[in-house]
């Protein structure tokens, strides 16, 4: 395409945004914002983001997932311009930081803290200094840069270990410098990239409730990626799935999670769900080998309906003895979700009757098979 059409292009951007905004509201009060946003690093035959186009509201926790490679931490780094995109836009508070100088950036970058998987602290430096050492750079005041780290070091529980250096901390405690750090110039928006992967579950679970903590009190928006989906189900709000570079998939968590659609949410997901036990599946047959042979139901709850299952309600519909092979509902933002095995004998029904029946109660249900 000639520069000529240049102004051309501008102005058919402008209309779609137009449109688009004026369909959606919501994308007017977005935080973060990527319109068409595409990537393809220097060399690569492919591109690492294409055609990206998501909303991230202020104050939720967004989480994103994908397999490596997916381009989750090309995404989040086009927040704070640690990457440029090649092509489309990112706007902050409806600001499109595409044509920022340097300035501006280092102004930017002061309003996005990031957390890193190996928390990329300065090991010749004390807890405090590595808190501090942002400030520094940004000429504050001595007495002001103390009271704030003082502050922040409270926040995440380090105040005892102000003196210590990264060395003798735990991976916990040092993540907390790093999220201590990333807030010392009151960001508005927190990057975590992979925060929790080199921490055990409890530890984990400890940080977890830190950055659940800075998003309620702070306000903060937090956008994380995480291979952790148990993570994702602990804090966030929704969750987008990235692969090849691309959006295939994005929702409420609970609605993700209770349903997913794509097949790559489908494997990603796959681990928090409890397949049939291997003894069972060995002795599953696809049709009824005897009389007393049982049929084995598959019930899911996908979190769409108002209440948990009336499971006494269920049983006496489906007749017969029903027996629980295996199952659970968990709540996800209020949702109940989950699957139950059951095994049904003795009923008057044939296995498609009890199929349809359950499904008043569950929404999807499938015959496995029979077993004896
Ligand atoms: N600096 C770079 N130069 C060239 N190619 C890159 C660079 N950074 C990333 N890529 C490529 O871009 C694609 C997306 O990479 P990215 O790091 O965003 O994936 P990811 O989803 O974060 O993966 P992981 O889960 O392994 O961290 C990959 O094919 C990767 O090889
Ligand atoms: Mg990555």
């Amino acid at each position: 395409m000639s520069a000529a059409n240049a102004p051309l292009r501008a102005l058919d951007t402008t209309l779609r945004d137009a449109e688009q905004t004026e369909l959606h509201p919501e994308l007017n009060r977005a935080h973060v914002r990527f319109i068409n946003l595409g990537k393809t690093y220097d060399g690569q035959p492919v591109p690492a983001l294409q055609g990206i186009d998501l909303a991230i509201q202020r104050g939720e926790v967004f989480g994103i997932i994908g397999r490596s490679g997916a381009g989750k931490s090309s995404l989040i780094r086009t927040i704070n311009r640690l990457e440029q995109p090649s092509s489309g836009r990112v706007l902050i508070d409806q600001i499109d930081i595409g044509d920022f100088d340097e300035d501006r950036l280092v102004a930017l970058r002061r309003r996005i803290g990031m957390i890193f998987q190996h928390f990329n602290l300065m090991s010749a430096k004390t807890v405090w200094q590595n808190v501090e050492l942002p400030l520094k750079v940004a000429g504050v005041p001595k007495e002001q840069r103390q009271q704030k780290v003082r502050q922040l070091l409270e926040l995440v529980g380090l105040q005892d270990k102000h003196n210590a250096y990264p060395a003798q901390l735990s991976g916990g405690q040092k993540q907390c410098v790093g999220i201590a750090r990333s807030l010392v110039h009151d960001p508005q928006i927190l990057l975590c990239d992979e925060a929790t992967s080199a921490l055990d579950p409890e530890t984990t679970q400890s940080i977890l409730g830190l950055l659940r903590e800075i998003n309620k009190r702070l306000g903060l928006t937090i956008v994380l990626i995480t291979h952790e989906m148990a993570v994702i189900r602990e804090i966030c709000d929704r969750v987008v799935v990235l692969e090849h570079g691309k959006v295939v998939e994005q929702g409420p968590v609970w609605e993700v999670f209770g349903n997913p659609q794509h097949e790559v949410s489908k494997t990603l997901l796959a681990p928090l769900q409890h397949g049939l036990p291997e003894e069972l599946q060995n002795r599953l047959q696809p049709k009824p080998v005897s009389a007393d042979a049982a049929v084995v139901l598959r019930l899911q709850f996908t979190g769409s309906a108002q209440d948990e299952p009336d499971l006494a309600a269920l049983f006496s519909a489906l007749g017969g003895r029903v027996r629980l092979l295996q199952g659970g509902v968990e709540r996800i933002q209020g949702h109940a979700l989950g699957q139950l095995l059951l095994a049904v004998t003795g009923s008057s029904l044939g296995a498609e009757e009890l199929r349809s029946r359950a499904t008043r109660w569950a929404q999807q249900v499938e015959v496995l098979g029979y077993v004896v």
